[in-house]
C-alpha cells in the first residue's frame, strides 16, 4: 500500500531522501574574513569545457550567500568522511565575521584562482566565480558560477574510478532529524553497471546522410558513438547549408563541435570511449 504524505515546510528533509555531496563552501566577505558552511544543494551545470558550471541553492540570509553576492567569488571544498565533525562544525550558528575553520582541524590553504581560501584536506575542490544570482521570492538564493579551477590531489589523478572512490572516501549525506541529527554514509559496497547499447543501436553504416561529405568528416562522424549520429548527422548538415557548404568536410564538422563546446579533446573522448 502507498500513502500521500502532506507536503510540508523541509518536506525534502523530513520525508524524501536525498542522498547528497556534502562540500564545504568558503567564501570571504567584504571586509576580508574568511567564512565557511557545508553545503549540499549542488549540481554540476554546464558539463562541457567550454563553460563549466555549477549551481548552489543557498538560505538567502546565510552568510556564505551574503559573502557570494558581496565578492562574486567561492571555494567548493569536497572533505572526506574522516573529517564529518569538523564539517558539522561550520554547519553551526556563528555570528558574522566569526571563521568557523578555526574550530576545525582544517588548514586553509590559498587558492589558485580566487582569494577565497582552499582546504588542504579536502581531496577535490572547485575554485569558483560567479555569473548569474537568482533570488526566488521568500526562498533560496541560487548561484550559477563558472569553475576556474578544479584541484584534485595529485595522486588522484591517474587512479580508476573505483581505487579513487575508496581513497576520496567521501560521505554520502542522508539529511538530517529535526535539523539537529545529520545522518551521512560511507561508501561500502560499490557496484559497477556497464552502459552497452540498446538491442536496435545505429550501427555505423545505418548512419544515412543526405549531403556528400568527405573522407575526413566521415570519419570523425564515426568517432561519434551510433545512439548519437542521427542527431549529430542532422545538425552538421543543418550548418553545412548554413555556411553555404555543398560537401560536408571535417572543417565544418570541427566548427560546429567547437560552436557547442565539443573541443578535440572531448571529441578524443567519444572516440576512446573514456
Ligand atoms: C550536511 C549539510 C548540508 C547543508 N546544505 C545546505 C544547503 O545546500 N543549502 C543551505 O542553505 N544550507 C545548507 N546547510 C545548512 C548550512 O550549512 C547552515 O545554515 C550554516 O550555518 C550556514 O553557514 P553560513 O551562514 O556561514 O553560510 C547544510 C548543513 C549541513 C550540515
Amino acid at each position: 500500500m502507498k500513502k500521500e504524505i502532506k507536503i510540508k515546510p523541509f518536506w525534502y528533509s523530513d520525508i524524501w531522501l536525498f542522498p547528497k555531496l556534502i562540500t564545504i563552501i568558503t567564501t570571504l566577505d567584504k571586509e576580508g574574513n574568511v567564512n565557511a558552511g557545508p553545503y549540499s544543494h549542488i549540481m554540476q551545470y554546464d558539463v562541457m569545457t567550454k563553460n563549466p558550471r555549477m549551481i548552489v541553492g543557498f538560505r538567502q540570509d546565510s552568510h556564505s550567500f551574503v559573502n557570494i553576492c558581496d565578492t562574486g567569488e567561492f571555494v567548493i571544498n569536497c572533505p572526506s568522511a574522516s573529517h564529518l565533525d569538523d564539517m558539522m562544525e561550520t554547519a553551526k550558528f556563528y555570528p558574522e565575521g566569526v571563521n568557523e575553520l578555526e574550530f576545525t582541524k582544517f588548514t586553509q590553504i590559498p587558492s589558485l584562482k580566487v582569494k577565497p581560501p582552499s582546504l588542504k584536506e579536502c581531496p577535490q575542490i572547485a575554485e569558483c566565480t560567479v555569473d548569474e544570482i537568482v533570488k526566488l521570492e521568500k526562498s533560496t538564493g541560487i548561484v550559477i558560477a563558472t569553475i576556474q579551477a578544479i584541484v584534485v590531489d595529485e595522486e588522484l589523478e591517474t587512479m580508476g574510478r573505483e581505487e579513487r572512490i575508496r581513497t576520496m572516501n567521501l560521505p554520502i549525506g542522508m539529511g538530517d532529524e529535526a535539523r539537529q541529527d545529520y545522518y551521512h554514509a560511507t561508501v561500502g559496497e560499490l557496484t559497477k553497471h556497464r552502459l552497452g547499447q540498446p538491442k536496435n543501436a545505429m550501427q555505423g553504416a545505418d548512419a544515412v546522410t543526405n549531403m556528400e561529405w568527405d573522407k575526413e568528416a566521415m570519419k570523425m562522424l564515426m568517432n561519434v558513438p551510433p545512439p548519437l549520429r542521427k542527431m549529430v548527422i542532422q545538425s552538421t548538415e543543418e550548418h553545412a547549408v548554413e555556411k553555404k557548404e555543398v560537401v560536408v568536410t571535417s572543417k565544418v564538422f570541427t566548427e560546429l563541435a567547437k560552436s557547442v563546446g565539443m573541443d578535440p579533446e572531448v571529441m578524443e573522448r567519444f572516440r576512446s570511449g573514456g
